[in-house]
C-alpha cells in the first residue's frame, strides 16, 4: 500500500527514513500528494501554515468529515508512522467511491506538515500554528542544525513565513477529524485485534538541557582542572531515568548536541533533549522540576492530556469494529488529532495494529491484510460521519 511513496526520503544504508519538514524531500512528497489528489478529482488546497488539503466537495460554509495524517518523519524513522494514515485517507475515498457512497458532507484528506518537529523541535508545528497553538513570532524563529530559520526555509520553499498562524478560515471547513494511524505499542496484539480507537493521549513534553563547561585539552588538561560539562549531563540521564522509574512514566534523553564536539577536547557546552510522558500530568511535571533544579532548562513544547471525544470515540468503535466494538486504547504518542482535539474539533483516531509495537524505528511494521482492515473500518467511519 505504502509502495509508491518508500522510495522518497529513504536511506538505502539502514532503511530507514529522513524526511525533514521543508526539505526537498519534503517537497516530494508534497508532489506526491498532489498527485494522488488530481487522480481522484479532489479539490487540493495548501492552507498559509503548510498543511495540504484535498477536498471530495466544497467545505465552504458547510464544514466537512476530514481524515489523514503527516508525512514527515523521525530522522530514521519507519515507513508507516504518518504516512499509513495519508494513503489509508485516499485508499477508503476510492473504496467509498467503489461503494457508489456519495457523501452527505464534504470529505477532505489533510496531510498536516512538520509532525514530527524532527526539524525544529516543536512537534505537531502545523496542526498548532492552524489552531493557534503556537505563536507565529516563536516559530518563524525556531532554528534547525545548520542555524536556519523556519522563516528562513519557508522562504525558500516559496511560502510565505509572514502568514503563518492561526488560520480560522481553515479550522472552520473541519467538522469532525478521524486520524488514522499505526499503532506504536503492543495494545492490539494483546487483545489480538487488527484496529483499535483511541481513547486519550498521554500529556507530555520536550525540555531542553543546556549544560555549559570549558573547552580545554584531553590530554593535558588535569582532571581536578576540568569545568567537564558532560559530567552533570550524564547525572541528568541517569536520574532521569531514576525519577521516572519511581513515578511510573517514561523519560527519555534521545537528542544530545557538544560543542565543539571534538575526541580529544573536553567539550565546552552540551545540549540535551529530554522528552517526558505520562498518564499523569502532575508525575511528568514533578519529575521535570525535580530534574531541572539548579540547571539551564527551557521548555520547548507541552501538550496537556487529550481526553478524545467520548461520543465520536465510541461511535468509532462500533463502525470500526464490526460484530464487536473495536478496543479503545490511550497512547503515549503525540498527534495532530490531539492539537485538534484541544482546539475543539471533534476529533478520533484509528489505530492498526503493529506486530511488534516497535516504532519511530526502521523495524516499524504493520501487516498489509491489517492495513487493509485499517482501509475498510475508515471507509466505514467515513461513510457513517458523512450520512
Ligand atoms: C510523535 O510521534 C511523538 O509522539 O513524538
Ligand atoms: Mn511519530
Ligand atoms: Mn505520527
Amino acid at each position: 500500500m505504502l509502495e509508491p511513496l518508500a522510495r522518497i526520503g529513504r536511506d538505502p544504508a539502514t532503511g530507514g527514513y529522513v524526511r525533514d519538514a521543508w526539505s526537498e524531500v519534503d517537497m516530494e512528497l508534497r508532489e506526491w500528494f498532489a498527485g494522488e489528489a488530481a487522480r481522484r478529482g479532489l479539490d487540493l488546497r495548501e492552507d498559509r501554515n503548510g498543511n495540504l488539503w484535498a477536498w471530495w466537495g466544497d467545505p465552504a460554509g458547510r464544514p466537512g468529515v476530514v481524515t489523514g495524517s503527516h508525512l514527515d518523519s523521525v530522522r530514521q524513522g519507519g515507513a508507516y508512522d504518518g504516512p499509513l494514515g495519508v494513503v489509508s485517507a485516499f485508499a477508503a475515498i476510492d473504496l467509498l467511491k467503489n461503494r457508489g457512497v456519495t457523501p452527505g458532507r464534504p470529505l477532505g484528506v489533510v496531510c498536516f506538515t512538520d509532525e514530527e518537529g524532527a526539524r525544529f523541535g516543536v512537534p505537531c508545528m502545523g496542526s498548532r500554528l492552524l489552531t493557534g497553538a503556537v505563536q507565529p513570532d516563536r516559530a518563524r524563529a525556531l532554528t534547525d542544525d545548520d542555524g536556519d530559520t523556519l522563516a528562513d526555509v519557508m522562504t525558500r520553499a516559496g511560502r510565505k513565513p509572514y502568514g503563518i498562524g492561526r488560520d480560522d478560515e481553515t479550522l472552520a471547513t473541519v467538522g469532525t477529524f478521524v486520524e488514522l494511524h499505526v499503532e506504536q505499542g503492543r495494545g492490539l496484539v494483546d487483545q489480538g485485534r487488527p484496529v483499535g480507537v483511541a481513547s486519550t493521549i498521554w500529556p507530555h513534553g520536550r525540555w531542553r538541557f543546556d549544560f555549559r563547561g570549558r573547552a580545554d585539552h584531553a590530554g593535558t588538561t588535569r582532571l581536578a582542572d576540568r569545568d567537564d560539562p558532560m559530567l552533570p549531563f550524564a547525572r541528568m540521564v541517569l536520574a532521569a531515568r531514576a525519577s521516572a522509574e519511581r513515578r511510573g512514566v517514561v523519560a527519555t534523553v534521545g537528542k544530545v548536541r557538544l560543542s565543539p564536539g571534538n575526541a580529544n577536547a573536553v567539550p565546552g557546552r552540551v545540549s540535551a533533549w529530554l522528552d517526558a510522558r505520562g498518564a499523569d500530568e502532575r508525575d511528568v511535571r514533578d519529575l521535570v522540576a525535580e530534574l531541572a533544579e539548579g540547571l539551564d532548562v527551557q521548555e520547548e513544547s507541552w501538550t496537556p492530556v487529550v481526553c478524545f471525544d467520548a461520543e465520536l470515540r465510541d461511535r468509532l468503535a462500533r463502525v470500526a469494529g464490526g460484530d464487536t466494538p473495536a478496543p479503545i486504547l490511550p497512547t503515549g504518542a503525540g498527534h495532530d488529532a490531539g492539537i485538534m482535539a484541544a482546539a475543539g474539533v471533534p476529533a478520533g483516531m484509528l489505530f492498526v495494529r503493529n506486530p511488534t509495537g516497535v516504532s519511530h524505528s526502521p523495524d516499524e511494521h504493520a501487516e498489509q491484510a491489517d492495513c487493509e482492515s485499517g482501509v475498510v473500518a475508515l471507509a466505514d467511519v467515513l461513510e457513517d460521519l458523512c450520512r
